[in-house]
């Protein structure tokens, strides 16, 4: 088992809080503008035909929205919205239950669609096509296959890990979006909107401080909002100003620039451990007791956006932002790959 970071907890959801700010209109939804645009048309085109909309893939790295698209999609169609994911799915009779139960125009929300298991993944092709389901029943000499019409619904994928989808599920989505870190400015927007439905008192710096240091992520955002609102009630009289969101982050160990323990944790054992790299994802995994995966999914696209690491084919490698960040000094061999 990883340790546990103080940070661990700014980066899982909280069911609670996640319904309570999850906008539920396009209107509420905060950035992503040219995703935004694209699936209100398809909205709009297919209200407008009187059909279910397409199927859908979003994906893109946790806390950015998905689930939140998925939400808003339903609801703009006014279609009943049943959710599951991946790794719930655990044999064909339980996907069968859940498309046998689906009305016309109805939105299946799959999470973690890249993990489905493959057997179950091809009873979903004929419904996705043709919205056909072949179903076997009895056993032995007497099975058969049975063919079931369904109604026509959509289905809405999401996934942190559109690498991992295989050819046949991904090219049964005729819409795929990609959701991305969000700038400071709008994060700002998503920390003022959240304060006001918690009825916190905050001012535009102490959102945007906020909004800086939370690795671009609404989730992150949301969640630190609620630490620092507890330290400006507990060492302040209740607003969070600059100064007290400055204060409350740096007592969660989040630096000027944002990064959490295990940014930090993986940038020193790449720069100090592996001399700069480069360095495979999972001697970085063991070194920073991380799960690949994780590292890959969650922490290494913002690294990479921010320009603190490179991916090369021969492993991650810092750069120099990451040696400053460090304070460390790069050595004449690492300088010439710099
Ligand atoms: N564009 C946005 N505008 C306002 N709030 C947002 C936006 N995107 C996400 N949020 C907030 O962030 C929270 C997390 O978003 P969401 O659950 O949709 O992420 P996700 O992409 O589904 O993450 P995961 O991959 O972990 O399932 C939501 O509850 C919502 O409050
Ligand atoms: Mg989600």
């Amino acid at each position: 088992m990883p340790e546990r970071l103080v940070t661990d907890v700014l980066t899982k959801p909280d069911a609670a809080l996640e319904v309570t700010l999850r906008p539920s209109l396009f209107a509420d939804f905060v950035g992503q503008a040219k995703v935004k645009e694209r699936l209100e048309i398809s909205v709009e085109a297919a209200r407008q035909r009187g059909e279910a909309l397409d199927h859908i893939l979003l994906s893109g790295p946790p806390g950015l929205g998905k689930t939140t698209l998925a939400n808003i999609l339903a609801k703009a169609m006014g279609a009943n919205l049943k959710c599951t994911s991946g790794p719930t799915v655990e044999k064909a009779g339980d996907l069968a239950g859940l498309l046998t139960n689906l009305e016309a125009g109805d939105v299946l929300f799959i999470d973690e669609i890249h993990r489905l298991q493959k057997t179950i993944e091809e009873y979903l092709y004929p419904a996705m096509e043709d919205f056909k389901l072949d179903i076997l029943i009895d056993q032995g000499p007497n099975a058969r296959s049975v063919r079931l019409n369904l109604p026509r619904f959509t289905l809405v994928g999401a996934t942190t890990r559109s690498g991992l989808l295989t050819a046949p599920l991904l090219t049964r989505f005729p819409v795929r979006e990609r959701v991305d870190y969000y700038p400071a400015e709008q994060l700002q927007q998503i920390v003022l909107r959240s304060a006001r439905l918690l009825s916190l008192e905050i001012d535009e710096h102490g959102a945007f401080e906020i909004a800086r240091r939370s690795r671009g992520t609404p989730r992150i955002a949301n969640n630190l909002l609620r630490r620092v609102r507890d330290y400006a009630q507990v060492r302040a009289d209740g607003r969070i100003t600059h100064k007290i969101a400055d204060l409350a982050l740096a007592m969660l160990e989040i630096d000027q620039s944002g990064l959490d323990e295990m940014d930090k944790r993986i940038l020193e054992a790449i720069v100090v451990k592996f001399g700069g790299g480069p360095v495979g994802v999972s001697s970085l995994a063991v070194a920073v007791g991380e799960e690949p995966d994780t590292i890959e999914e969650v922490y290494e696209p913002y690294l990479i956006m921010e320009g603190y690491i490179n991916r090369t084919p021969q492993g991650r490698v810092a750069t120099e932002l990451s040696f400053k960040t460090l304070n460390v000094k790069p050595s004449g061999d690492q300088l010439r790959l710099l």
